[in-house]
């Protein structure tokens, strides 16, 4: 349940930036989006712009009628916090 997820720091979602190992926030949540890279209708390299990095804005720009929320359920890994 959405009770264990984990609090991600930007430091720590900032550390996931490869295409072997690649997590985005959007909206406060971060995904681990590692394996849906490929099947990413914009491409890979598209999607990799918002590796390790808070996605929302480019997310909004490109798509803001595709619902992440429901498509990268399962790759969601916890919420987006700052850094204290
Ligand atoms: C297309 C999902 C992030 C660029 C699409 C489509 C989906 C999708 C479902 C097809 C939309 C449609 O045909 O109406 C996602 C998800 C993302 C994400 C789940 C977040 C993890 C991004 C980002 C960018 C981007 C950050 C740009 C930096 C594009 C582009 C297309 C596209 C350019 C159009 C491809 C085409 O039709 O030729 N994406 N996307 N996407 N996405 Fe994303």
């Amino acid at each position: 349940g959405v009770e264990t997820l984990a609090r991600i720091p930007m430091s720590v979602l900032k550390t996931h930036n490869r295409k072997d190992d690649a997590w985005t926030a959007i909206h406060g949540k971060v995904y681990n989006m590692t394996h849906y890279l490929r099947f990413h209708p914009g491409g890979e390299k598209e999607l990799m712009r918002v590796a390790g990095r808070d996605g929302t804005k480019l997310f909004a720009l490109t798509h803001a009628w595709v619902n992440v929320d429901f498509m990268l359920d399962a790759c969601m890994v916890g919420f987006l916090v700052s850094d204290s």
